[in-house]
């Protein structure tokens, strides 16, 4: 094995070819990779992929796991290859491997950044156990329309709780130190605008105002890399007609020029290779030239660079400064994380059989029940005894195991899954006291389906009714034109509704949904998102009151699937709906402009009052702080958590504001009958936003501010910021 001097001595040795090897990443097709994830386009197979490792013509693999090929193919690269540079393992790793957590929206809606950060930790302990080195993940994309199907993977509406969950789940994934066998490096995507898209269409242009770009849909990627990201994943989308994975104004100009990153930007799959499609490129060679010099250091999947780089530098369409540098940043990464030192790190067969994984189901099990939301809970249904009550678990999810992960899930070992019937069941002291009917399938009726509900729920005393989305309804190219329950799961909560038992809906979503009639109007709705592999154990926990759900919404629920795209930190409109006037106002024929739930919103099995926002001054200076409180007591029946949320309207300014924005939250423990006031400092910085002359910060004026219990609610407070 060759002695590593430095990544400039190394960069002086390698010729042109081994310098484009290390700007390529292919599937993996030397260990098994979850089928249909790397399709036909990589038409390599292992022994030519091993050849071209060992022609230093690889520089990474991805999504291929197993520490014993690992460790061949690492053998080669660096004992057998000219130069010796190790390879770099990747994969998607969203949200968990082994061990499955709620799908990353879900877990948002717990407000615990510190949560997401533990279940990064143990999925990166788990990741490099298997041989990887780097995950493509945390998705880091401000979704604000539901019709698309990747909002799945982020953290929800709004850049303030994305911002904390993109940081949170880098640190988690990259550990204390990156070169640790466990640390995995992290990959904030898709980089720009990919929830934008129009209609929720998946893939589909983005029309955006760069106010917009810069306020909601940069401030998560920033916040990742100053938490330590040091790659980024480009996106498939254009923006304003330029695709992101060729905008040199993005890729070069706000991430080099202005956060001065020092990592590396690899394209999502073949997004190079689809300039071509776009209309942005002539051909692949001109695919290749226009991403390559816009800032796009690595190729994924698509050959390209391989095929044309060298041409291009011969042709001097590229420079060879723009490839070394690139060249550069993959090599520096890599001796960042260890591999020059330690080539076979991460490449531990006994890594696998040392993993703690009850502890990791533990943690799971907890991510879960604090990631489930009560949305309603009329007359105190929940929680439910756990004895002396005869309980119809209906619905087409109740004995389901193949829609627990949610999407993006590649390794997720379904032996350690719970499901609904298993973990309802154990928690019951009679088990035979539950009574269990799909009653449908996903998308249509069964043969005697319905009678068996509606018999079912005739004999019991309450029904949990398990209706939502298959998991195959969200995720990549998953948008929908209607965000609503399949018809056969409508007419199967509306014949078990006709039947007077209380109904209690466990919703299974990878998104807000459009509830309707009996779904909408059950006397306890459980938002349940995917949960993972304890999915089974959290819901049982929280139905029978062993945990007290504590999660807030990080998406707004609308009324109607044709609100889209809603979000709570919407602009007033200069018509906005009046309490006491509707006509002629910005809401449309058949409902309001206001959601069915607000981002922030969920219940507890306990009740919360806020007393009255207050701030420690009228005034803040240019250069000063202000201290905005407020009391909340814990009025009910037994302890419990609470988010508490700080939002700031600006009244007036050069570009109109949101009627609330996100500045702050904290989730409080109070125990029953006990009283907390809690403190938010703001200062000028707190209030900045991206101007009408495109400058960045603060415009004296008056504010609104509330601490509140979601976004639609709580009585403002008001301040003045004074100029500097
Ligand atoms: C997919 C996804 C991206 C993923 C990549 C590699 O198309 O857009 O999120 O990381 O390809 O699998």
């Amino acid at each position: 094995m060759r002695t590593f001097v430095s990544v400039d001595a190394l960069l002086d040795e390698m010729t042109l070819e081994e310098k484009i090897g290390q700007l390529g990443i292919f599937a993996d097709m030397l260990r098994p990779f979850a089928p249909g994830i790397n399709p036909e386009m990589n038409a390599r197979n292992a022994s030519e992929l091993t050849e071209q490792i060992r022609a230093g013509r690889v520089g990474s693999l991805f999504n291929g796991i197993g520490v014993e090929q690992g460790r061949e193919a690492q053998r080669v690269a660096v004992e057998e290859a000219r130069l010796g540079i190790p390879l770099l393992f990747g994969a998607d790793v969203i949200h968990g491997m082994r061990t499955v957590f709620p799908i990353p929206l879900g877990e948002a809606a717990s407000f615990e950044p510190a949560l997401a950060e533990r279940t990064a930790r143990v999925a990166a302990i788990e990741a490099t156990a298997a041989g990887l080195h780097w995950t493509f993940a945390p998705a880091v994309d401000i979704a604000r329309d539901q019709r698309w199907g990747r909002g799945a993977e982020g953290a929800g509406e709004d850049p303030f709780l994305g911002s904390a969950f993109a940081a949170a789940r880098v640190r988690g994934f990259q550990g204390d130190d990156l070169t640790a066998d466990d640390a995995l490096l992290a990959t904030p995507k898709h980089f720009v605008g990919y929830g934008a898209v129009m209609g929720g269409l998946d893939y589909n242009s983005v029309e955006i105002a760069e106010g917009t770009l810069r306020d909601v849909h940069l401030p998560p990627f920033k916040a990742a890399i100053d938490a330590g990201a040091l790659t980024v994943m480009s996106a498939f989308n254009d923006i304003n007609g330029v695709p992101a994975s060729a905008h040199h104004g993005l890729l070069t100009g706000v991430l080099r020029d202005e956060w001065a990153f020092r990592g590396f930007v690899v394209s999502d799959y073949t997004a190079d290779f689809e300039l071509i499609a776009h209309g942005y490129a002539e051909d692949e060679r001109d695919a290749t030239r226009v991403a390559f010099n816009a800032g796009l250091d690595m190729s994924m999947q698509s050959g390209l660079y391989g095929a044309h780089l060298a041409d291009l530098v011969r042709s001097g369409e590229v420079s060879i400064e723009t490839i070394d540098a690139s060249v550069r940043r993959v090599l520096e990464i890599k001796r960042a994380i260890g591999l020059f030192d330690n080539p076979y790190r991460s490449l531990d067969a006994g890594a696998d059989a040392a993993l703690d994984l009850d502890a990791h189901a533990a943690l799971a099990r907890d991510a879960a029940r604090r990631s489930i939301v009560l949305a309603r809970n009329e007359g105190d249904l929940l929680p439910l005894p756990r004895a002396g009550t005869r309980i119809a678990l209906i619905g087409p999810f109740a004995q389901d195991r193949d829609n627990l992960e949610g999407c993006w899930t590649l390794f997720g070992d379904k032996r350690l899954h719970v499901n609904l019937e298993d973990g309802l069941r154990a928690a019951l002291e009679d088990p035979s006291s539950l009574d269990v009917v799909p009653g449908c399938a996903f998308e249509a009726a069964i043969d005697g389906g319905l009678d068996a509900a509606v018999a079912a729920a005739r004999a019991a005393d309450v029904v949990l009714l398990a209706v939502g989305e298959p998991q195959g309804f969200s995720g990549e190219a998953q948008s929908r034109v209607a965000i609503t329950l399949p018809p056969a799961q409508q007419a199967l909560a509306e014949a078990v509704a006709a039947t007077g038992t209380p109904i209690v809906v466990l919703l299974r979503n990878g998104r807000a949904l459009a509830l309707e009639g009996a779904v909408r109007d059950a006397q306890a709705i459980l938002v349940t998102w995917f949960l993972g592999s304890q999915t089974g154990l959290a819901v049982a926990d929280i139905v029978f009151g062993d945990a007290n759900p504590s999660a807030r919404l990080p998406v707004s629920f609308p009324v109607h699937s044709g609100q889209q795209p809603l979000f709570y930190n919407r602009m007033r409109t200069g018509r906005p709906e009046l309490p006491d006037m509707t006509e002629f106002k910005a809401r449309w024929r058949e409902g309001p402009h206001a959601p069915l739930y607000a981002f922030g919103h969920g219940l507890s099995y306990t009740r919360f009052d806020y007393a009255a926002t207050t701030v420690d001054a009228a005034r803040l200076a240019w250069d000063g702080t202000l201290t905005v409180s407020a009391r909340i007591t814990n009025t009910g029946p037994r302890d419990g958590e609470e988010v508490v949320q700080l939002y700031v309207h600006d009244r007036v300014g050069s570009r109109v504001r949101p009627i609330r924005e996100l500045k702050g939250f904290r989730k409080i423990t109070l125990a029953a009958g006990t009283s907390e006031t809690v403190s938010f400092t703001l200062d000028r910085h707190a209030l900045a936003f991206t101007r009408a002359d495109g400058t960045f910060g603060a415009e004296p004026g008056r504010f609104d501010v509330w601490i509140a219990p979601a976004s639609d609610r709580g009585e403002a407070a008001t301040f003045e910021l004074l100029a500097g």
